[in-house]
């Protein structure tokens, strides 16, 4: 199988216990029962899906697996990274070529469904090894205003036509924030899918921030488009079953008291529960000690840390004053004056600009009661160790 960054990820002896920075699916997942059951249905019964999350969370890991529960005979599912689009013309070659694959099974049958249902479009064909069952193929069409039009409604046509239900999974798909006139855009999306009752959708990405507001702002074409589902972290009871059990699937051990510090430390971020386990994996002897977990947390602040520099160089002093003071302790109340002057954040009125801005970057959220908090758990460990307080 192949290997995801450096670690291989299938089920020989050798198989890494722990993945991090790709999706993950078989063993290496867990728990995630109620939220996949609600994907599920939503999936069934065609009902539009808004997934959110901070980051490396589990988004993709959940609506791949979902997907690979639901695909068959009945439902027909479609997938779309809109990552690399950075117009609608990208976008709409995509969408396009997703669809037309997930209703084909053949290829021949993948030319005959281009044929019949986008006429205008040239299919763009590579062979690989096996020419019956490898084989890539895109789409592509010359740009004009029904075009766009056509493309969206492909995929109703094709499930009345086959006489089955198609979902449209779209990653990244904050990414059409940043087209050109975006919001006129957006809003051909809503009145033509909306329409649908053959097709549903699955919309999610990785800025949690531009997310919210396209989903949530009631000036926005996909206000109330659909469920929103709030992905949450995982328990710990079930990440501590998750990484005793993967411990002792290599002959190692640890205990549920260690267990539960990398669930602690890292808060339990997905991404960050499987990387700190593993770097505690990697040191442990036998049995995980005390020093071990301290020797990852200093691996794990190592391996991010070019990051974490990228993401804080260019903020202000302000701030990073600002960041301070949440890693302090502070988390409402930034306009009182004993605050700004403690922690240098100027006049009252800055308050909101500098929320404004550290939400936008997606430093910090606003969770329960106006209480604002860091996004990024190992980032917040990073500054306060290795920042805000070198020694
Ligand atoms: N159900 C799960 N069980 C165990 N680990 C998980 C689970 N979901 C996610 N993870 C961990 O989190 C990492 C990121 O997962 P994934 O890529 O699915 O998240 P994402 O929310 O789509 O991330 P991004 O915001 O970057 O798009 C995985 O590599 C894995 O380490
Ligand atoms: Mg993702």
């Amino acid at each position: 199988m192949q290997p995801k960054n450096g670690i291989m990820t299938n089920r020989r002896n050798d198989e890494a216990p722990f993945v991090f920075g790709v999706r993950v699916e078989g063993e290496t997942f867990t728990d995630r029962r109620d939220e996949t059951e609600r994907l599920k249905m939503n999936f069934k019964y065609g009902v539009n899906t808004i997934l959110i999350s901070p980051r490396r969370m589990g988004k993709t890991s959940l609506v791949d697996k979902v997907c690979s529960l639901t695909d068959g005979s009945e439902v027909r599912i479609a997938r779309i990274d809109a990552f690399s689009c950075r117009s609608e013309y990208d976008f709409i070659n995509s969408f396009a070529t997703a669809v037309v694959r997930a209703t084909s099974n053949r290829w021949e049958e993948w030319i005959e469904n281009a044929k019949v249902f986008l006429s205008r479009f040239v299919p763009k064909i590579s062979f690989g090894q096996d020419p019956l069952n490898d084989f890539s193929v895109t789409l592509e069409y010359n740009a004009s205003n029904t075009t766009t039009e056509d493309v969206l409604a492909l995929p109703e046509k094709i499930a009345e036509e086959k006489g089955y239900r198609i979902v449209v999974c779209i990653d990244e798909f904050q990414q059409i924030g940043n087209f050109q006139d975006s919001l006129t855009f957006q809003k051909k999306l809503r009145s033509v899918w909306q329409l649908q009752k053959r097709v549903s959708y699955c919309l999610y990405g990785s800025k949690k921030h531009i997310m919210e507001t396209m989903f949530q702002n009631h000036s926005y074409p996909f206000y109330r488009f659909g469920d929103i589902i709030y992905l949450q972290k995982i328990s710990e009871e079930d990440w501590v079953k998750f990484i005793c059990a993967r411990f002792e699937a290599t002959g190692k051990h640890i205990s549920e008291s260690i267990a539960k510090e990398i669930c602690k430390l890292t808060d339990r971020y997905s991404s960050y529960v499987q990387q700190l386990a593993w770097f505690v994996w990697l040191k442990t002897q036998d049995t995980a000690t005390e020093e071990d977990l301290r020797y990852a947390v200093n691996k794990l602040l190592d391996s991010c840390e070019p990051l974490f520099i990228q993401q804080t160089e260019d903020l202000s002093s302000y701030q990073m004053n600002f960041l301070r003071a949440i890693i302090e302790g502070v988390n409402t109340g930034f306009t009182q004056s004993a605050v700004l002057s403690k922690y240098h954040l100027g006049t009252a009125a800055n308050i909101t600009r500098l929320k404004k801005s550290l939400t936008e970057k997606d430093l910090i959220m606003t969770v329960a009661a106006k209480r604002i908090e860091m996004c990024d758990p190992i980032l917040s460990l990073w500054l306060r160790e290795r920042v805000f307080s070198p020694n």
